[in-house]
C-alpha cells in the first residue's frame, strides 16, 4: 500500500518500499485519470529502460516516476524528457555530482577528456493520446543515487560514488520542483538542455535500426531530434531511432 512521502511537493507523492515498476504504477493511476502524482519507490523489481531494456533499480537509489496531463501536442512531448534530464542533471549538480546530460536523455558524469562517460541517471517516458492532443505523459527517472557504482552494471557511476550520499527525500523534492518550474516553461527548455549537453559538438556514431551515422553532434531540434553534421550533409534522429550513441 501506497503511504505519504511527507513532502511539500508541486506533485502529490505515491511512495512503495517495494513495486514492480513505477512506470507501470504511474501509467495505472494515469489510466485512472490522476495528474500531477508522482510514484516514488525505494526499491524496483521489474524496472524498465529505453528500448525494452532492464534497468536495475535495488534499494538506494531515486526511483521516481511522474504523471502529466499537459495541453500540448505529441510533438512537444519529448521536451517533457528533455526537461527530466535537466531536471535530474540540476539536483544531481547540486548534491556536487559534475552531472551533465548525453543525448537523447541520459545523465552521464563526463571521465577523462576525450568524451568518455559514466552514467549516473535515465529518463522514460510513456505516453498515450490522440494525434493532436497528449491524454497523459509518464516520466520516469532513475538515478543510481546512494548505491555502490561497482554493484551497478558496467559503465554506471552513483552519487555516492562521485559525491556522497544524499538525503534522497530533499533529492526527490528538488528534482520535482525542478521538472515543475521547467514543464510551465517549455520554451526555456531547450536553452537550458543544450548548456548542460555533453553530446553537443562532438564527434559521435549513431546505430539506428536503419544504419549507423557518424558525425558532428550540432544541435537538437525543438522536438528533441538530434542534428548530426555528417560529410554527407545534415540528419537528423530522433530518440526512438537511436539505439546507441557514444562518442568517436
Ligand atoms: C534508460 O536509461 O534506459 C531509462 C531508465 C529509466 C529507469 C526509471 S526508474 C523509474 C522508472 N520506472 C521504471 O520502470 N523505469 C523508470
Amino acid at each position: 500500500p501506497a503511504v505519504e512521502f511527507g513532502l511539500e511537493a508541486p506533485f502529490t507523492v505515491e511512495y512503495h518500499d517495494s513495486i514492480g515498476s513505477t512506470n507501470d504504477r504511474a501509467r495505472e493511476l494515469a489510466g485512472e485519470g490522476a495528474a500531477d502524482v508522482a510514484v516514488v519507490a525505494d526499491e524496483q523489481t521489474g524496472s524498465r529502460g529505453r528500448l525494452e531494456r532492464e534497468w536495475s533499480a535495488p534499494s538506494g537509489g531515486v526511483w521516481v516516476s511522474v504523471v502529466s496531463r499537459p495541453e500540448i501536442a505529441p510533438a512537444r512531448a519529448p521536451l517533457y524528457t528533455l526537461a527530466a534530464s535537466v531536471a535530474t542533471a540540476r539536483a544531481a549538480r547540486e548534491a556536487g555530482v559534475d552531472a551533465r546530460i548525453k543525448w537523447p536523455n541520459d545523465v552521464v558524469v563526463p571521465v577523462g577528456s576525450e568524451g568518455d562517460y559514466r552514467k549516473l541517471a535515465g529518463i522514460l517516458t510513456e505516453m498515450e493520446g490522440e494525434t493532436d492532443r497528449v491524454d497523459w505523459l509518464v516520466v520516469g527517472i532513475g538515478v543510481n543515487a546512494n548505491l555502490d557504482a561497482d554493484a551497478l552494471p558496467e559503465g554506471a557511476t552513483s552519487v555516492r560514488d562521485e559525491a556522497g550520499d544524499v538525503d534522497r527525500r530533499l533529492f526527490v523534492q528538488r528534482l520535482l520542483e525542478e521538472f515543475d518550474g521547467s514543464r510551465n516553461d517549455l520554451e526555456s527548455v531547450l536553452p537550458a538542455w543544450r548548456d548542460l549537453a555533453l553530446t553537443l559538438g562532438q564527434r559521435v556514431r549513431v546505430d539506428r535500426p536503419s544504419g549507423e551515422l557518424v558525425g558532428e553532434a550540432v544541435d537538437v531540434t525543438a522536438s528533441g531530434a538530434l542534428v548530426v553534421e555528417t560529410d554527407d550533409g545534415r540528419e537528423t534522429v530522433s530518440a526512438g531511432d537511436c539505439e546507441h550513441l557514444r562518442p568517436v
